[in-house]
């Protein structure tokens, strides 16, 4: 409880991305709608319905989970997220214990990006700048463990940066962000049974979408 009067205490102005806020240690604090709609949007545009079951990877303070727990039917929403705190405060401040209640919204808190702990599979998966701050290692470790919980039709959606050099260091970094080739994370992609094109979609991050499929 006092973690919380503390946090809001900061008047929101004041806040930059990286702050010990819920709406700014996921990013810019003044685009936090934004980047919700933008996550509906788009998944929604590429075929999210109610009935599916969405895997959201780094769901943080729920910034896209706010709209798309309401959206889906009850137990379809599952989030991953190492910074249960995030989750927490996205609960109280944004969605409301009514909602989880109603929707039952599951999670696990780990860096581990161990899916196969929700014992289900998925038709849909989001990485909202999660690759954006993910080490090679971690982006195979996801790919990989999402091949073992994919739907026949699954589409994954992750956003990233585009540069002309890979990120080569072995750790997560934030809230600065690091640069894939395109190429670099497609190959990458391929290991694990998928294919991967760009999206011609907006980011108001400018960060580039990939939507990632199985190989047929
Ligand atoms: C830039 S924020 C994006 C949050 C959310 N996807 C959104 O766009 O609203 C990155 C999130 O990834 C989380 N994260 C860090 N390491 C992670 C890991 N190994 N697996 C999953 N999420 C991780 C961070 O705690 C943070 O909430």
């Amino acid at each position: 409880m006092l973690n919380f009067f503390k946090k809001k205490q900061k008047l929101e102005p004041d806040l930059k991305a990286g702050d010990d806020h819920y709406r700014a240690f996921i990013g810019p604090p003044e685009k936090y709608d934004l980047v919700s709609a933008m996550q509906f949007n788009l998944l929604t545009k590429y075929g999210l319905r109610e009935h599916h079951r969405l895997l959201d990877i780094g769901c943080g303070s729920l910034r896209g989970g706010r709209l798309f727990i309401i959206y889906l039917l009850e137990h379809n929403y599952y989030g991953v997220e190492p910074e249960k705190w995030l989750v927490d405060d996205g609960i109280y401040h944004e969605l409301g214990r009514g909602i989880v209640t109603l929707k039952k919204p599951q999670f696990i808190y780990t860096t581990a990006f161990d899916f196969a702990a929700f014992n289900t599979t998925f038709d849909f998966a989001l990485a909202q700048s999660i690759f954006t701050h993910a080490s090679s290692a971690q982006i195979h470790t996801c790919l990989k463990n999402l091949s073992h919980v994919s739907s026949d039709n699954f589409k994954f959606l992750a956003s990233f940066i585009e540069g002309d050099e890979n990120y080569e260091g072995d750790e997560w970094v934030y809230p600065a962000c690091v640069r894939y080739r395109f190429e670099y994370l497609s190959d990458i992609v391929t290991q694990y049974g998928f294919v991967c094109r760009r999206l011609d979609e907006q980011h108001p991050n400018n960060h580039t979408w990939l939507l990632i499929e199985k190989k047929v």
